[in-house]
């Protein structure tokens, strides 16, 4: 166990079923600012929740596509500064609440995200507007972490930013927003969320709580993912999802993500593999190389997960996604061999590769990705 270690979350966490009809009672300011996709528009989640917010004016935002552009994000804050916002609220999955993040900071900071993310070296001034995240997937846990993940279209590089004026003053967690997930997406996002608390508990910079987490997380997610992918209005299973990938937030909020995350910014960067499947097809063949440097603790947490080796715990979890129909080869997702060196390169680019409890360089990283090919 490390010997020192610190905890900060400053996010304010409502989570039931139903919440979202009645999040009016804790919305601060007057001229809110809804961001979210065209799904969650055109099915009318986006206008329920800000239809009940009666005593406010309401603008809404719903061009965020998947993994999405720094160009979006300008778009929206462009709205959202003629809308004289003063709460911004990102509703959907993962690449709403990013944006509006930024947004809400956007708003009283003048120019372009590129102006402070990747190479623009602006610093952000304290966010002055309130952010209130509430996901409708489960998910990327985003409602409760810093970190904002865009595409620069110029370069086509994903990268994350962090900062601590993305923390959301408000995570509002409504188990039923997620019903309407198709089972695809329940299971890449949910898969996801896997990824995240395992990341968490295997990470270089682990903690004690968040490893309690994440175990409880993983636990959650392999007891109930199969039942919401296959009874999609089965709430206990949904409820359980939606509070599974809050916590697997929490979590690695407080350590970042490893080797998976980073092997998945190119896939789908460049690729268009949506986040959670270019994040968990790697995961097995992560689980099996994590006992380089994770052993002791590796085989407890298969022990606790109910599998003897931290191989049969590998081999389960690659069952689990055959039986949800997930990819588990890169060549499903278009790439060859002769992409493998470039994802590579770019996967090592990123920090977070090194936080991975195994020897990360060009030939572990290639070798890995070639024996999924
Ligand atoms: N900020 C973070 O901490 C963090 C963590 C992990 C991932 N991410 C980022 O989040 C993004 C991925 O987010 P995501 O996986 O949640 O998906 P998403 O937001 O990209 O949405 C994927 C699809 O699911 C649909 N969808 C969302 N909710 C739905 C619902 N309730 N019913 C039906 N369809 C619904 C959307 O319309 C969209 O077509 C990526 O850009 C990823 O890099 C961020
Ligand atoms: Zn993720």
């Amino acid at each position: 166990m490390q010997e020192k270690f610190k905890f900060y979350m400053p996010t304010r966490i409502l989570y039931e079923k139903g919440l979202s009809k009645h999040l009016a009672d804790y919305i601060p300011g007057r001229r809110v600012f809804i961001i979210s996709d065209p799904f969650l528009f055109k099915n009318g989640t986006a206008q329920a929740v800000g239809g009940a917010m009666k005593d406010k004016e309401v603008a809404y935002y719903s061009d965020i596509e998947p993994n999405p552009s720094c160009e979006s994000v300008d778009a929206a804050a462009a709205a959202a500064r003629a809308h004289k916002a003063d709460c911004v609220v990102g509703i959907g999955g993962g690449s709403s609440m990013d944006v509006s993040k930024i947004v809400s900071c956007l708003v009283t900071n003048e120019g372009s995200i590129y102006d402070y993310y990747s190479a623009g070296n602006k610093k952000l001034s304290p966010r002055t507007v309130s952010l209130i995240c509430i996901p409708t997937t489960a998910g990327t846990g985003s409602e409760v972490t810093n970190v904002g993940v865009f595409t620069n279209r110029k370069t086509h590089v994903k990268m994350p930013m962090v900062n601590n004026e993305f923390w959301a003053d408000i995570a509002a967690i409504d188990p039923e927003l997620t019903v309407t997930l198709p089972a695809p997406i329940t299971a890449s996002t949910g898969m996801d969320a896997f990824c995240h608390a395992i990341e968490a508990y295997w990470n270089k910079e682990s903690l004690p709580i968040c490893d309690m987490l994440a175990m409880g997380a993983m636990k959650m997610i392999l007891k109930n993912i199969k039942t919401a992918y296959d009874e999609p209005q089965n709430m206990e299973a949904r409820g359980a999802m939606s509070a599974a990938s809050l916590i697997a937030g929490i979590a690695f909020s407080q350590t970042r993500t490893t080797g998976i995350h980073a092997a998945s910014f190119p896939l789908t960067a460049e690729f268009g593999a949506s986040h959670g499947t270019a994040c968990s097809i790697t995961l097995p063949a992560f689980i099996r190389i994590s006992s380089e440097q994770a052993g002791e603790k590796m085989q407890t947490l298969a022990g606790y997960l109910g599998y003897e080796t931290v191989e049969a715990f590998a081999d389960a979890v690659e069952a689990l996604m055959a039986d949800m129909k997930m990819p588990l080869r890169l060549h499903e997702l278009g790439v060859r061999e002769s992409d493998i060196d470039h994802i590579t390169e770019t996967a090592l680019s990123a920090a977070i590769i090194q936080l991975t409890p195994a020897s990360m360089n060009f030939d572990t990283v290639s070798e890995l990705l070639r024996s999924i090919l």
